[in-house]
């Protein structure tokens, strides 16, 4: 069901200063930002060998992130993103084993253009599980 790391997000109250911390503690690669006003966010892109870490920064308080920014007020790991190879198998194995989707079960295109579905957070560890189609 499972497959590759896609990316591990991090919600940050200000993505300048987190980009900036980045670069000057780690020599991080970063992209450069992209606003997403269909999904409420600022995103930049740190670049790691073996895939990337998501910096997001809500465009507002009505961001998919601004709840999680009220109780972090700092910032911290928002979601991890998983690649499946097929998205709508591992939705419905997800259902069928008790697991819940956030919002409606019907698959969302996100940020980077992929399908992809939210678990919710108590069925999984008290973690958000982001599962793209590869
Ligand atoms: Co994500």
């Amino acid at each position: 069901m499972i497959g590759s790391i896609n990316h591990i997000a991090i919600a940050v109250p200000d993505i300048r200063a987190a980009m900036a911390q980045w670069q000057e503690r780690t020599g991080a690669e970063i992209s450069d930002i992209q606003t997403l006003p269909e999904h409420g966010v600022h995103v930049a892109f740190i670049k790691a060998e073996n895939g990337k870490v998501e910096l997001l920064e809500p465009i507002d308080e009505h961001s998919p992130i601004a709840k999680f920014l009220e109780k972090n007020a700092d910032g911290g790991m928002h979601h991890i993103c998983f690649d499946v190879a097929d998205l709508i198998a591992s939705r419905d194995k997800l259902i069928a084993a008790g697991g819940r989707v956030l919002g409606s079960d019907e698959t969302r295109i996100c940020v980077r253009g992929k399908p992809v579905i939210f678990i919710h957070p108590k069925d999984l560890s008290g973690t958000l599980i982001e599962l793209q189609q590869a």
